[in-house]
């Protein structure tokens, strides 16, 4: 052994690293789970052998045996030895089969597999400094974006972030008229057009395929006559006078965000308010060295800091920007306020009036 190297030390981070690999293996896993069932299956109907589970979603039980005691060694799936069932419990049901969950976390794992299909092509990129846009990765990773932040809002934007910003609740109450910006397949903006039937909601995205995704969505929620989707970027958007105008996990993606933030301003009412949402992140690196800041700061590197450098300036502040960066953005755009209204350990909630 290398006098230099500590025994212990070695130790603790290959059980660290082995830990990872787990989860680094069992995260396809999970994505194919969701995609036939198997926990739905599991959830709706209760604990299967194996063979009863391959029974009831169509599927090969040689495979499906596998799947679930990979599942149980992860704790995702529990393992009844007695019977020789598996099962779910109350907490690994709301974690991996309820869409609708705020705990719902499947779309997580389905990003990082996504995202981890452009290894090739970040490789080049780590040399050649150029970026990759949003519209460049496989449809899965709007998909499953879609589905992490979606949890997020579920459980948390209409509860405590809107009635955390001034006065904009009973705005939205009374009626008004929102553009949610940067909004992707419009979770956040389906969510708020629910909640708050009198107002009217735009959503504006740059990505085609977003928009036509999100225009599905209001349909399916019975919400499109007042809540609609049109491509555009944030330094395009139409309209004018909005009482609220929103941007929800994007704005760090954008290669010129503080381009974007003087059409916001040029766009929302002399009253109004911009509601930013952005990833939770410490001003300095140290204070993102924990587990969260570790998943943004991995997702940061293959999605969003690439999605920015694509784009005109290329700022690319990266998903870890921190509330002082945003505080210079934004008020060197011409906004006179900004604070930080609301967070969560997954986010930061800001709000900027003109
Ligand atoms: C991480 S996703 C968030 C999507 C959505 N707001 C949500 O919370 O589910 C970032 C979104 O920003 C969009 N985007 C990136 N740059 C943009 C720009 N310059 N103008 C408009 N949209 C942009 C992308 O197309 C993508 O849909």
């Amino acid at each position: 052994m290398n006098p230099e190297v500590n025994e212990q030390k070695l130790h603790d981070l290959l059980n660290r690293a082995i830990v990872d690999f787990g989860g680094a293996s069992i995260a396809p896993l999970v994505v194919i789970g969701d995609r036939l069932g198997l926990y739905r299956a599991l959830a709706h109907e209760g604990p299967a052998t194996s063979r009863e589970l391959a029974e009831r979603t169509d599927t090969s039980e040689r495979y499906v045996r596998e799947w679930l005691n990979a599942q149980a060694a992860s704790g995702y799936v529990q393992y009844l030895p007695a019977s020789g069932r598996y099962g779910l419990t109350p907490e690994q049901t709301l974690v991996f089969a309820n869409d609708d969950s705020p705990a719902f976390f499947v779309g997580a794992f389905q990003t990082s597999i996504a995202a981890g299909r452009i290894v090739d092509r970040l490789t080049d990129a780590f040399r050649t400094g150029e970026g990759i846009g949003w519209h460049e990765h496989h449809h899965e990773l709007f998909h499953g974006i879609e589905r992490f932040f979606r949890s997020s809002y579920t459980g948390n934007l209409v509860q405590t972030w809107i009635p955390a910003l001034d006065g904009v609740e009973a705005k939205l109450q009374a009626g008004t008229r929102v553009a949610d910006v940067g909004c992707g397949h419009g979770a956040s903006t389906v969510l708020m057009a629910q909640a708050y039937p009198q107002s009217q909601f735009i959503g504006f995205d740059y990505h085609p395929e977003s928009i036509a995704a999100a225009n599905e969505r209001a349909q399916e929620a019975g919400v499109a006559e007042r809540c609609r989707f049109e491509i555009a970027t944030a330094k395009n958007f139409t309209g004018d006078n909005y009482d609220l105008v929103t941007v929800f996990d994007a704005l760090h993606d954008m290669g010129d965000p503080a381009g974007a933030a003087r059409h916001v301003l040029s766009k929302v009412a002399r009253d109004g308010s911009w509601m930013i949402v952005e990833p939770y992140a410490g001003d300095r690196v140290e204070e993102n060295l924990n587990p969260v800041g570790r998943a943004y700061y991995a997702g940061s590197t293959m999605i969003c800091t690439p999605c920015s450098l694509a784009q005109e300036v290329g700022l690319a502040l990266g998903a870890q920007a921190g509330e002082a960066r945003m505080r210079d953005i934004v008020t060197g755009a011409g906004f006179s306020r900004f604070r930080r209204a609301f967070h969560t350990p997954f986010n930061l909630v800001y709000e900027a009036r003109p």
